[in-house]
């Protein structure tokens, strides 16, 4: 850490919103896949304060209220965010349900043409929190064909991008998507990373987003107004955490450890599948998902997440409904305690 205690002069001066950051690892291992090496290079990148507040803050900086019926888009269940991020932009939330009887994927075909002509905007989620579904390169051509039809600006929250099964096989990302299709402009795509989930560092606060040069302008002239320039400190802290691949090797090993050792245990119980990446098993309750967390909180003190908290009805049904989302951040040890429990209480129902 001699690179943070090195800039520790950092905070007598106002850091640049785009200050200049050493964040080639961060974009290397953030465009795995198909990405030729000049890609890498020449790709725009921003440094942001957690993906939370990127992902919040771009929503004011791409909707534009003055257009008729501004509409941003996002998948059911989602990160609470960017329905906030959506209402506070001025614009109405739509949603797609992603459903299990649809493997998670993202229909996008159940969208109305002339409501993405009113779309400014779409955030979707891959690797998904809270199903863990990755979308595929198919997918990601529908999207693309769609936001050049219809104009919109697509926000790919990848904070989960680092937390995945085969050390070979990286969840596709939407820059690595594009490159594949051959959009090297990234036109109309912006990631967001983070290190939250890769370093285990969330309160750290650290993130960047890549992609699109003109929408990257956009958004910096934004956060200019918005006053939220990364603390030097943390750059400096954040070009370490980027630059060590060993520790987030070692945090992917741990989870696929307490993946393997608890998703038996709990899937004997309550349906649930190894989800495709991320630190989330979804698994479907045999009572309200709400009843279900509550009761197994009072009697064995295990906290899990309703699904229908992370969903909103729509099409006439809550697509969270029915289903938990139980975190396997803890140690391996008080995972598989929580999964006893878990078990304990199913058997008592
Ligand atoms: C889907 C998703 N996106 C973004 C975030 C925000 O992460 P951070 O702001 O720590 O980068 C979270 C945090 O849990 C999340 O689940």
């Amino acid at each position: 850490m001699g690179g943070v205690s090195a800039n520790l002069d950092g905070p007598a001066a106002y850091p640049a919103s785009a200050r200049h950051l050493d964040f080639a690892g961060a974009v290397r291992r953030g465009l795995r896949g198909a990405m030729v090496c000049h890609c890498r290079i020449s790709l725009r990148r921003l440094p942001v304060n957690g993906s939370r507040e990127a992902l919040f803050s771009f929503a004011q900086a791409v909707v534009d209220r003055s257009r008729p019926n501004p509409l941003v888009v996002c998948p059911n269940p989602f990160y609470q965010i960017y329905e906030g991020a959506a209402l506070l932009a001025g614009a109405t939330p739509v949603y797609i349900n992603t459903l299990a009887a649809n493997d998670f994927e993202l229909d996008l075909a159940s969208i109305a043409d002339s409501t993405w002509a009113d779309t400014q905007l779409i955030y979707v989620c891959s690797p998904g929190n809270p199903t863990g579904k990755v979308m595929s390169l198919s997918t990601w051509q529908k999207l693309f064909e769609l936001s050049d039809r219809f104009g919109f600006v697509i926000a790919s929250d990848e904070c989960y991008s680092e937390i995945y099964f085969e050390e070979d096989q990286p969840p596709l990302g939407a820059l690595s998507a594009a490159a594949q299709l051959g959009r090297h402009d990234y036109k109309n795509l912006l990631m967001f990373s983070s290190l939250s989930k890769r370093s285990n560092v969330p309160g750290m606060r650290s993130g960047f987003v890549a992609g699109d040069a003109a929408l990257l302008e956009k958004f910096l002239l934004y956060r200019t107004y918005h006053g939220s320039a990364m603390n030097p400190v943390v750059q400096a802290a954040s070009i370490v955490a980027w630059n060590d691949e060993a520790h987030v090797i070692e945090n992917r090993r741990l989870y696929a450890e307490k993946f393997a050792a608890v998703t038996p245990l709990v899937s004997s119980h309550l349906p649930c599948k190894l989800p495709d990446a991320g630190f989330y098993l979804w698994a479907r309750t045999p009572m309200a998902d709400t009843d279900f967390a509550r009761d197994l909180y009072h009697q064995q003190n295990v906290v899990v997440l309703p699904g229908s908290y992370l969903a909103r009805e729509h099409d006439g049904i809550n697509p969270g409904a029915g289903f938990v989302r139980i975190a396997l951040v803890p140690s391996l040890e008080d995972c598989l305690d929580a999964a006893r429990r878990i078990q304990t209480f199913c058997s008592s129902l």
